[in-house]
């Protein structure tokens, strides 16, 4: 059962919201509902969200993110459309129902921290269970807990004015771990932080999410942010939702020309890791087979390399077109091994992070699991094609790596790293 569902979620502002709704339905536009005096902030949103994923909202300044959000916490009433949490409806709850949602499921961390500016850092994180009725000893003690979580052991007897802005919004996460709902939203909670300390907070973000299995809708106009906290990411577009995927799909299969167009200067060197580019293992051959085999194996898959895997695909090194071609002519019946080495990197490594390795041999790299256990190969041209931009109408070539041509201007710029 999905954590948060939206669907068909519907907000329009001004006076006649009702009307609004039927004009949207008869197909009329923005700029149609505008000349009544109605706003549609959201317009039929649909989209699940799983128990345990981060699901960012991406979009510029009044797409509808901080709207559609707080339908999902209750704060605003959808105009249309339904909205239901762990699988209860509650798009029409009344004040006392929509409370108890709050309380017990949603908690939610801000922009600007909303901390109390004469409570203590630890009665600021306690607050919610204070509204709760929650005895206080318990929530001190959950206070103290949340702080822990967030790096702020030993701050709770300070006053917020005592912080600095990066350890503030850690007291607004305390308060929203302390609150211990499993949803928590996030409406561009690290906008107002500096660059590297927002930075440290996405990386706590996802250590604590690691750790807790929290379902978190996050909301950030960084695509940047996007890309590195979201499983998945929901672009908004004048309300609407263009596209939810993965980075990966907003990457490479960008829904439309504006999708395409806000992901164009992204660092995909960043955000695509080795196992979003990398390709089936086939040209691999075991130990025991000999020159004639690998020869035959790399005209089938018009290689130039093979990558040698020994029990339990393991890989135990590499051979070189010429060096077999060399053997088969001498009659050899050994692999003629390479020196080099082969590269072993995890699925989740950065693109960035392949680049001096991809440098120093001709071996394509070898993504291996935990294990050792080979599970794709990335061959130095797909690196680098992976890193261009897909053209928004043959967005495959691109992500098949087949056009070395397409890969070629970014070599100077990787190369150049
Ligand atoms: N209470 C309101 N009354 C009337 N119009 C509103 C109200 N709240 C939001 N809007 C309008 O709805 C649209 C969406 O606003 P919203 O705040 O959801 O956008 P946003 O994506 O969160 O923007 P930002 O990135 O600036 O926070 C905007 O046109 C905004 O002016
Ligand atoms: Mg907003």
């Amino acid at each position: 059962m999905p954590a948060i569902e939206a669907n068909g979620l519907t907000k329009i502002f001004g006076r006649r919201p009702q009307r609004g709704v039927k004009l949207l339905k008869e197909g009329a536009d923005r700029a149609r509902l505008r000349r009544e005096g109605l706003t549609p902030a959201v317009i039929d949103a649909t989209f699940e969200v799983a128990p345990g994923e981060i699901f960012v909202v991406m979009g510029l300044s009044g797409s509808g993110k901080s709207t559609l959000i707080r339908m999902v916490n209750g704060l605003l009433e959808p105009t249309d459309g339904v909205m239901r949490i762990d699988g209860q409806d509650v798009t029409h709850l009344s004040a006392a129902g929509l409370r108890e949602v709050r309380r017990t499921k949603v908690s939610m961390v801000f922009q600007h921290f909303a901390l109390l500016p004469h409570r203590t850092v630890g009665e600021n994180a306690a607050y919610p269970l204070k509204l709760r009725g929650v005895n206080k000893a318990e929530r001190e003690a959950r206070a103290e807990e949340a702080l822990a979580l967030v790096g702020l052991k030993g701050w709770g007897g300070s006053l917020p004015s005592e912080l600095s802005g990066g350890m503030r919004q850690r007291v607004g996460l305390a308060r929203a771990l302390a609150a211990g709902t499993d949803i928590m939203l996030m409406d561009e909670a690290f906008s107002a932080l500096d660059p590297l300390i927002r930075k440290e907070m996405q990386d706590q973000l996802l250590e604590l999410q690691a750790e807790l299995g929290k379902t978190i809708l996050f909301i950030t106009h960084d695509l940047n942010e996007a890309m590195r906290l979201g499983d998945r990411i929901a672009m908004m577009r004048d309300g609407r939702v263009v596209q939810v995927g993965t980075s990966e799909q907003i990457l490479n299969e960008p829904a439309n020309d504006y999708v395409a167009q806000f992901v164009a200067d992204v660092d995909r060197s960043r955000v695509l890791s080795a196992g979003d580019v990398m390709e089936r293992p086939v040209a691999v051959i075991g130990p025991e087979s000999g020159p004639k085999a690998a020869h035959k194996l790399m005209r089938e898959h018009q290689v130039s390399s093979l990558l040698v895997t020994g029990r339990n695909r393991k890989v135990s090194g590499v051979v070189f077109e010429n060096d077999v071609a060399d053997a088969v002519r001498q009659g050899s019946d050994r692999l003629p091994l390479s020196g080099e080495p082969v590269a072993q990197v995890s699925p989740d490594t950065p693109l960035a992070e392949l680049f001096h390795d991809a440098a120093v041999s001709r071996a394509p790299l070898a993504v291996v699991a935990e294990d050792g256990r080979l599970q794709g190969v990335i061959p130095r041209v797909t690196l680098l094609s992976a890193l261009s931009v897909p053209a928004t109408d043959s967005a495959d070539t691109a992500a098949d790596g087949e056009d070395p041509a397409d890969g070629e201007p970014v070599l100077d710029a990787a190369g150049a790293k």
